[in-house]
């Protein structure tokens, strides 16, 4: 393997997960009668076609609600240090119970939802099949949870990393020794290639300042802190798949990969991004798509 500051995917089969419950996880994820009125189910704004995400600026939950921020892929979430943008849940388990919890998404509560879908005596054998326990709050927490860690996207990048010299073109490994020279691989690395520390989104930059129209989500991590010097701090964004999951940043307020590159440039960096240099950059980043979705253990 080679020694880089971008770490290739673990097989799911390494995991050693327990193949029914990550069925049961999917089928799930797949339910909207985990929402109050039976409308919104996960997969409604984590859509496999879309990267792992909703194509959204915003996303809409039940009763039409629209959300204070752009949705991130489900993909190798579970790789993350932290979970949400802000990083106010430290693992699944609780992002899960953000969303039931949360009025614009869910909006339900586990109790009635145990109720609801207590009355399916299918879903109830089966989840006894699987769970000693049954159909429970943490048995169907546990079944998501367990589906997500199996939602790793293996690409051409991580053959390239685990030995395979042509798996990547000349051009994206131009663009990769650019993307270290540069210093994107001082905030995007790791396995996940982001995912794994908070930063300042606007180093150099007032980014907000230009953009206009504060939010509340843009004060990023200081909502969960209240600590100054955390305004405007966001966890560093997985860059895998970022070629499907426009639009870009926690306010989806950049439609292309393109463009995106280029407010990186000047914000984190500090510096307009040299046309050819940043083009290579683009397609190193398109060499992180995955070539399929595993999710089979
Ligand atoms: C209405 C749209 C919507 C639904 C439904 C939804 N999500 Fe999300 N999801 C989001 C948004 C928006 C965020 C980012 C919120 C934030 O950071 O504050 C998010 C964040 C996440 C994250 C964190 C990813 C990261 O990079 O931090 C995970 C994991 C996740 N969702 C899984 C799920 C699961 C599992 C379900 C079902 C139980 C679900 N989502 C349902 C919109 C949705
Ligand atoms: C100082 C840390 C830092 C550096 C350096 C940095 N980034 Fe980022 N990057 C971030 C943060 C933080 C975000 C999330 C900002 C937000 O949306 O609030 C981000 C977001 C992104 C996104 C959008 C991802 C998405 O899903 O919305 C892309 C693409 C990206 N960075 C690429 C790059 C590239 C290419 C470079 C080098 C030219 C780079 N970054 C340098 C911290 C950094």
């Amino acid at each position: 393997m080679l020694d880089e500051p971008i770490k290739p995917l673990p097989s799911v089969k390494s995991l050693n997960l327990d193949e029914r419950k990550v069925r049961l996880g999917e089928r799930m994820f797949m339910d909207p009668r985990l929402s109050r009125d039976g409308t919104v189910a996960c997969v409604s704004c984590h859509q496999p076609g879309k990267g792992g995400a909703d194509g959204a600026a915003r996303s809409t939950g039940i009763r039409q609600q629209l959300g204070g921020i752009n949705a991130p892929s489900v993909f190798n979430a579970a790789l993350h240090f932290k979970q949400f943008w802000d990083g106010r849940a430290d693992g699944l388990l609780e992002q899960m119970d953000g969303v039931v919890h949360n009025p614009k998404e869910f909006d339900h509560t586990w109790p009635e939802i145990v109720t609801k879908l207590g009355n399916d005596t299918g879903l109830v054998n089966d989840f006894k099949a699987v769970y000693p326990a049954g159909l429970q709050a943490t048995t169907i927490r546990d079944a998501i949870a367990t589906y997500e860690r199996s939602l790793l996207t293996p690409s051409r990048f991580d053959r390239y990393l685990l030995g395979e010299p042509n798996a990547i073109s000349a051009d994206e490994k131009k663009g990769y020794q650019l993307f270290k020279q540069y210093g994107c691989v001082a905030c995007h690395q790791g396995v996940a290639v982001g995912g794994n520390m908070f930063q300042k989104f606007g180093v150099f930059n007032n980014y907000f300042g230009q953009r206009g129209n504060p939010t509340a989500a843009d004060l990023g991590r200081y909502n969960v802190t209240k600590l100054e010097t955390d305004k405007y701090v966001f966890k560093v964004p997985s860059l895998r798949n970022v070629e499907l999951t426009a639009p870009y940043f926690h306010d989806g307020s950049v439609t292309t990969l393109d463009k995106a590159v280029d407010v990186m440039f000047l914000n984190q960096l500090g510096r307009p991004a040299p046309a050819e240099d940043k083009q290579l950059i683009v397609q190193f980043l398109r060499s992180l798509t995955g070539e399929k979705l595993e999710t089979r253990p």
